[in-house]
Formats: structure tokens, C-alpha cells, sequence
């Protein structure tokens, strides 16, 4: 496994292989965890080449978030995707060859437009998609991802792209993306890999301890209780959506205050439009922000996210 990190290099590399390779691409931000492995596994199942990137995207966190403190575990990251190699059956069709991790002057030589009052340059930006959802509460958000994840796939040129379904709205804004701009690449997205408690995996639950953990695990109980309503026939979204906020709620109300609901919504998954009513068969997407201690000063406040779609 090779590790690059200049743009020059890693084409130098990448125009060297064989034109009948075929390479899949997993964006990621490092402290990476079982969720990113197992997409670096479904890369490594149809792909020839795996390449992971790992860039810690400035452009995507408001001045207020936390990029200074999010987890950085380069050692360990490499050490994961080495054991993942050992651990393929050895017919696999691919092996994780190399991991592209650019410094931000690498992949920003010129700044960041729109960011830290550079004013020129390129962004791209998919709208209305990155307005709605998490875009309420992180506006530049995903202008941001969008930016970043087309710099890297004409960096990379991969065949196809793994991303999460941790992260749906991502998943939503990037096939979008690929087919408005004519990418000529395919979008996999892979479930969403949990604690055993139910909590979804994430770089940022590092930052959850004793009784903060223990409260996080209520946001994938909130959209289980929503499900199994679903799964019992209901369909209306107005009271699918009061049980997962009534859990999240009365949980903040027994705990002090120690979580708070951001939003709880149902949106079909091409325009992430609102629906009044879950239609069987079309899978509609059950989304939830919640934050961890929202006014505890000093102990730090953590957001998290989770999905369920409703098939
Ligand atoms: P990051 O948060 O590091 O996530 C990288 C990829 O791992 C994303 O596609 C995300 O959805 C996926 N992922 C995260 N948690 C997961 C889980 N529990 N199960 C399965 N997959 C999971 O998402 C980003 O980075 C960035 O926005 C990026 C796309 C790299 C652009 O900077």
C-alpha cells in the first residue's frame, strides 16, 4: 500500500496502471472505523485498485465546528486498511493499493473561495439539495463536500465511488451531482454499520463519554420507534415523526437537558422533498439530528446524525 500526497504524484501513479483497471474511491476524512472499512471492503469486492482518500476538508466546517478538534489517527488509519488487505479472501478482485493524503495547501493552493475572505475561485454547489436537512443548521456545508469530492474525483478517476449511508443527504447531493455534471463514474452507497447498542458509527463519537455516550444511543432508538410504527401501518408523517421526537424529547427531559432534537423528517430521496404520507414501495428516508450537552460549557457539544430508510 502506497501513500500519496501530491496530486502530481498520485497521477503519476494512477496513469501508470493498466487501462483495463478498474478503480474504486472511498472519500473519507480519517479516524476511520468499521463503517469506512466496510466500504473499502465493498470497494475491494469489484474494483482492481482500492484507493482511499483521507483529507480533512476545512471547506466543509463553519468557523464555529469543530475541524481543530476532529480526531486525527493517520498511523492507525493505515494500520485498519492493512489489516482489511490481510483479511480479504485471497480471490479478492482488489486490494486497497493506495491512499491519497493531500495537505490542505495541496488541494486549496490558491484558498478556499468563499472561505477566510478569499473571494475568486470555484465551487460547487448543488441547490436546493444543500439547503434542506442538515444545510439548515450547516449552510455551507455541503457546498463544501460537493466541492472537495468533484477535486477529488478528477484527482483519483475512479470507476466507481463508495459513500455511506450514514450520511444519506450526502449520498442524495452526490448523485446529483455525478449526473449533472456528467461524471462518468458509478455511486454506491453502503448501510450504515452500528454499535452494538444501536449507535451509528462516527469519527466523532470519540468525542461521547460515560453518561453522554449512554444518552447518544436514543436518536437510532427515536427512528427504530418511527419504523416499527411504519412496519405496523402507519404512514402518516405527522405521527411517525411526534414518536421519534417524543423519545428524543422525553429523554432530554430525564437527563437534565442533556439532548436536544435538532429536526426529525421524511423526505423521498431525489429532491429530498417533505412527504405528508410514507407511500409503500417508493423508500423514503427517516432523518434526525440531535445534539449532545446543547449548553454545557466547556464539556463540549457533539452533533449527531442518523438515517432509516422506510422501504
Ligand atoms: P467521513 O465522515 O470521514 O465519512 C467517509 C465515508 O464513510 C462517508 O461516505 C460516510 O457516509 C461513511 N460512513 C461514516 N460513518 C459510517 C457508518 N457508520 N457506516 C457506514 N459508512 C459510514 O463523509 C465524509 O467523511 C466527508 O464529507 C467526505 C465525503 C470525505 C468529503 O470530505
Amino acid at each position: 500500500m502506497q501513500t500519496y500526497d501530491t496530486v502530481a504524484a498520485y497521477r503519476a501513479w494512477r496513469y501508470s496502471l493498466p487501462s483495463t483497471s478498474t478503480v474504486g474511491v472511498v472519500p473519507t476524512m480519517g479516524a476511520l472505523h468499521a463503517g469506512h472499512i466496510s466500504l473499502a471492503r465493498a470497494a475491494a469486492s469489484e474494483n482492481t485498485h482500492v484507493v482511499v482518500t483521507i483529507f480533512l476538508n476545512p471547506a466543509q466546517f463553519a468557523p464555529t465546528e469543530d475541524l481543530a478538534a476532529y480526531p486525527k489517527t493517520m498511523e492507525k488509519d493505515l494500520a485498519a486498511l492493512e489489516e482489511l488487505n490481510a483479511s480479504l479472501p485471497p480471490d479478492a478482485p482488489g486490494r486497497v493499493i493506495a491512499v491519497f493524503a493531500p495537505t490542505v495547501a495541496e488541494m486549496y493552493p490558491l484558498g478556499i473561495p468563499l472561505q477566510r475572505c478569499e473571494q475568486v475561485g470555484t465551487f460547487v454547489e448543488v441547490i436546493p439539495l444543500s439547503a434542506k436537512l442538515e444545510g439548515g443548521t450547516r449552510p455551507h456545508f455541503f457546498r463544501g463536500v460537493a466541492t472537495v469530492c468533484t477535486k477529488l474525483f478528477n484527482i483519483t478517476q475512479p470507476k466507481r465511488v463508495y459513500f455511506g449511508q450514514k450520511d444519506v443527504q450526502q449520498t442524495v447531493i452526490l448523485r446529483r451531482l455525478l449526473g449533472d455534471l456528467h461524471f462518468d463514474i458509478q455511486l454506491r452507497v453502503i448501510g450504515t454499520e452500528r454499535e452494538k447498542d444501536g449507535l451509528a458509527m462516527s469519527s466523532r463519537n470519540v468525542y461521547l463519554s460515560g453518561e453522554r455516550r449512554q444518552v447518544a444511543v436514543v436518536l437510532s432508538k427515536a427512528l427504530k420507534a418511527a419504523e416499527s410504527l411504519y412496519n405496523n401501518g402507519e404512514s402518516d408523517a405527522g405521527k411517525l415523526l411526534d414518536a421519534a421526537r417524543r423519545i428524543v424529547e422525553k429523554c432530554g427531559e430525564e437527563n437534565g437537558g442533556m439532548v436536544k432534537l435538532d429536526y426529525v423528517s421524511l423526505n423521498e430521496p431525489e429532491l429530498l422533498e417533505e412527504v405528508e404520507k410514507v407511500e409503500r414501495g417508493r423508500g423514503v428516508i427517516l432523518s434526525a439530528a440531535m445534539w449532545v450537552n446543547p449548553t454545557r460549557e466547556g464539556e463540549g457539544t457533539v452533533r449527531l446524525i442518523d438515517n432509516l430508510i422506510l422501504e
